[in-house]
């Protein structure tokens, strides 16, 4: 239900997907998110709560915001979150309400999700090797994820996407692996190159495994591939078919083609920042604002303001990346 101008920034952009970080916090330990240790959680006061998320949703839904997905850290370790995803559910205007989660605790609530109008799910998985898994993520829990990929093709989600962040010298064993499982269970699985947001400054150029080269990979080993996603679709992974009808297939090129020029999104912390990007700096201070008792105009000036002053690329002018302020877990992929 959009009763304003809707979100558009400088470079033409509309805004019409959000994302909704509701914890920092995880049960596992992916390097490429947090480091192994001396990690500071935002303490819990600073999070925002249930309803100040509902209020912020429904005001950007107001701008025409439509895609609502819900990130972490990992959100389902967030108590009380399927009651979050009822309230945000029931926002007039959010017509796509997705979740990225890595799945451990699906078997446990991914029916009250289902239930509460959860529509669309993302899981991480980036092997299925159980002594890789353990080095990626440092915890033992490959065995609980393909549960929760289990519990969540028997629920029948509406669609159930796969993502594996491809880093090179980690990632090559898995790729032909993960492809084949996707096409045995119909799931749609994304490789997306790893971006400069770890959490143990191991991100160099390097080590990105470019989305041409896992490309190159399955068609070798499976079968020809061929383009299907549109190129203005601001959906951030390129997709592609399978010729011999085996499902489809894509890559989340950010470092090797970034896709700003088509991006429609806006992110809000759990701490209640809205970022106008995945890297960079600029935080807008949703929390702040709320909490001092803001108007909802003064919520819509800070949500303008925060999309009028994002940049055209995630790259300072030298077409390098600029230091993002955050790391991935406190801000939410
Ligand atoms: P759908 O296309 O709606 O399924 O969701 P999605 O692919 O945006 O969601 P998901 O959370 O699964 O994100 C997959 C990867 O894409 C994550 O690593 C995100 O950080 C990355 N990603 C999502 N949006 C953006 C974006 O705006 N810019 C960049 N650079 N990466 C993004
Ligand atoms: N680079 C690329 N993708 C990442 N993710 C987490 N950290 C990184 C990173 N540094 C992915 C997770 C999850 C999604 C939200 O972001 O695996 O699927
Ligand atoms: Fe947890 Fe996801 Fe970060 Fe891994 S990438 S540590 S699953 S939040």
């Amino acid at each position: 239900m959009t009763t304003a101008a809707p979100l558009v920034d400088r470079f033409g952009r509309a805004h019409t997907d959000l994302r909704v970080s509701v914890t920092d916090r995880c049960n596992i330990r992916c390097h490429y998110c947090m480091p192994a240790t001396g990690i500071v959680f935002r303490p819990h006061p600073e999070i925002l709560t249930f309803e100040e998320i509902e209020r912020f949703v429904t005001i950007a839904a107001r701008l025409g915001v439509k895609e609502v997905r819900l990130t972490g850290g990992e959100p389902l370790v967030r108590r009380g979150i399927v009651r979050l995803v009822a309230m945000l559910a029931a926002v007039p205007g959010v017509a796509d309400l997705a979740m990225t989660t890595n799945g451990i605790l699906l078997p446990q609530f991914g029916a009250e999700l289902k239930n509460a109008g959860l529509r669309r799910l993302n899981v991480s998985l980036d092997t299925l090797d159980r002594g890789r898994f353990q080095e990626i993520s440092r915890r033992d829990e490959l065995p609980r994820v393909l549960e929760g990929i289990a519990a969540a093709l028997e629920i029948g989600f509406e669609k159930i996407k796969l993502n594996a962040v491809a880093v090179r010298g980690q990632s090559e064993p898995d790729i032909v692996p993960l492809a084949r499982f996707a096409r045995e269970h119909r799931l749609e699985l994304r490789f997306i190159e790893f971006m400069p947001l770890d959490g143990d400054d191991r991100w160099s150029r390097q080590n990105v495994l470019p989305g041409e080269m896992i490309l190159q990979s399955l068609a070798a080993a499976i079968g020809p591939l061929e383009p299907l996603s549109d190129p203005s679709d601001p959906a951030p992974a390129s997709t592609y078919r399978y010729v011999d009808g085996g499902g489809t297939v894509g890559v989340i090129p950010t470092v090797s083609q970034p896709f700003c020029d088509r991006c429609s999104r806006l992110r809000l912390t759990a701490d209640g920042k809205i970022r106008n990007c995945l890297f960079g700096r600029d935080e807008f201070d949703a929390r702040g604002l709320i909490r001092s008792g803001g108007s909802d105009e003064q919520l819509v000036e800070l949500i303008r303001s925060a999309v009028w002053a994002k940049r055209r690329q995630h790259g300072s002018d030298d077409g390098d990346f600029s230091q993002s302020s955050r790391i991935m877990h406190q801000i939410g992929g």
